[in-house]
């Protein structure tokens, strides 16, 4: 067996300005297998990738390559060792086509030149692999964060690496292209390579995943053989204590109505058509529907990202009008984006300042900002969220994705909101911060706010919400009562082209 094994880590620490991000961690890797490493928000699994890839190098430790010891590695030597990474934050460049990131740095040339033809021709390849149905001259600027994550896994593929590490590859996904994902891991497996796997999404782990290894703040806790654990096996030694509830829903009486939409059309994405729907104070609403469905687009016209084509909004039965997200902030709508990176998070920023940035007046005296004010706020509001990271002065970059996925809620916490709308909220964030979430939500809801989620996860819409709007195609296609529907009847109308 000793000869499949493709890599080895053996008693791994890693510190940043001397706060440990991993301690004495064990993991390995052979042929043919798809091994998930889990853990929650900042255990260090990234970290850990990155030391395996060759982007950050290890404080001690050994690592082995295909049995040969190795020192520290760059991501060019590790690339070269047949390691590839598909990172969890995109790493391409916005304003080149797909086939020129996809062969970044090893251009296709004739003659010293790029030839496009043939690059072009070779990235199709790996495109149709995936089933992506996309031209490889296309801008990745253009495509949606899906299409995105694709492109990321076709110059994996291309480099032909034998070792694949995918850190939350499906988290923008749809359900077909994960299909589709899952088909490509089945294969690459096949061929005898190994995945290193990592997900927040534990439901899709069965598909695919041989052995799992937890990390546990920064710390090894154990390997397990998939078909012989649990779920809440896994998951308890992931938090190291047995979770309560996954969804904390909490009872409260329907109050006046917060927000009525009537007739709302925008142009951007698929089109959102002839939208009305009502949201009452102290009620979460979900916004359920596929992917492409118009889900996030209504949303954002809401909450004045986009611009709106046609439609009102009133707001505790006030017509308001919202020219763009400073005229609904001061109205008193929030909407908490799902692209944290694009729209949520100044990631060359510190922890205090993304999470005051929206409140400046709040903090502020004469128009100057009070840093005591500064920090007493962003402290309360990483205790409050459990946002881990050793201090609030911590540059966003630095957070794991999960903790960026915090801050960007935090921040308009901080503001007295009439209407909260949240897009996929939870999204790579772990079990038990998802829960952390969910109690947010409720002290929103219990303050008599107007709650909305968009969410591609049926059990959490099922889980958290009072009411479920479906959205099909840019219109609503069904308002249900949370407690009177199922996964199947919501499945129907979302499929249902009104
Ligand atoms: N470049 C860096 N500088 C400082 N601290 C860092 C850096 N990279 C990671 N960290 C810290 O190391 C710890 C582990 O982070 P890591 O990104 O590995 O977590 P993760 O397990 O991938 O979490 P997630 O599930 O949220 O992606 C965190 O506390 C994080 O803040
Ligand atoms: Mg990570």
């Amino acid at each position: 067996m000793e000869g499949n094994l493709l890599v080895r880590v053996e008693g791994v620490s890693k510190r940043f300005s001397g706060v440990p991000a991993l301690q004495n961690v064990h993991f390995d890797l052979y042929a043919g297998e798809v091994h998930a490493l889990l853990g929650e928000n900042g255990a260090g699994k990234s970290t850990l990738m990155k030391i395996i890839s060759g982007a950050y190098t290890r404080d001690s430790g050994d690592l082995y390559i295909k049995g040969e010891p190795v020192g520290d590695l760059t991501p060019l030597s590790a690339q070269r060792l047949g390691i590839g990474i598909i990172h969890q934050e995109l790493n391409l460049c916005p304003h080149l086509s797909v086939a020129e990131n996809i062969y970044l740095n090893r251009e296709i040339a004739s003659f010293g030149i790029t030839d496009r033809k043939k690059q072009n021709s070779a990235a199709k390849k790996y495109l149709d692999t995936l089933k992506l149905d996309v031209d490889p001259d296309t801008l990745v600027r253009e495509l949606p964060v899906s299409k995105q994550q694709m492109v990321e896994i076709c110059k994996t593929l291309s480099m032909n690496a034998q070792v694949i590490i995918m850190d939350e590859p499906t988290s923008a996904l749809t359900d077909k292209e994960i299909d589709d994902l899952f088909n490509v891991i089945k294969m690459l497996k096949s061929e005898g390579r190994g995945i290193i796997y990592i997900s927040h999404r534990l439901e899709e782990l069965s598909r695919i995943v041989d052995r799992v290894t937890i990390l546990r703040d920064g710390r090894y806790i154990k390997t397990l053989d998939f078909a012989k654990t649990t779920l809440e096996e896994i998951i308890s030694y992931m938090v190291g204590r047995n979770l309560s509830e996954k969804f904390p829903r909490i009872a409260v009486s329907r109050g006046e109505k917060a927000l009525e939409v009537k007739n709302l059309s925008s142009p951007r994405g698929v089109g959102v058509k002839d939208v009305s729907f009502e949201l009452y104070r102290g009620e979460i609403v979900a916004l359920a529907g596929l992917m492409g469905a118009g889900r996030s687009e209504t949303a954002r016209a809401v909450s004045g990202a986009d611009r709106m084509s046609a439609g009102e909004i009133f707001l505790e039965g006030r017509k308001i009008t919202i020219k763009n997200v400073r005229s609904a902030i001061k109205e008193g709508l929030y909407c908490i984006p799902e692209d944290r990176k694009k729209d949520g998070l100044c990631i060359k920023m510190t922890l205090a300042e993304n999470i005051t940035l929206p409140s400046l007046e709040i903090i502020s005296r004469f128009g100057v900002i009070r840093r005591g004010k500064e920090v007493e706020k962003a402290t309360k509001m990483k205790d409050a969220l459990k946002i881990k990271t050793p201090g609030i002065g911590q540059c966003a970059a630095n957070l794991s994705g999960g903790n960026q996925q915090k801050v960007v809620v935090g921040k308009w916490l901080m503001r007295n909101a009439k209407v909260v709308i949240f897009d996929e909220p939870t999204r790579g964030i772990d079990v038990a911060s998802k829960i952390e979430i969910y109690n947010i939500i409720n002290e929103l809801k219990k303050q008599g706010i107007g709650v909305m989620f968009v969410s591609s996860e049926l059990p959490e819409v099922l889980g958290m919400s009072d009411r479920i709007l479906v959205m099909c195609n840019g219109r609503i296609t069904a308002n249900l009562e949370t407690k009177n529907t199922n996964q199947e009847e919501i499945l129907k109308y979302a499929t249902q082209y009104a």
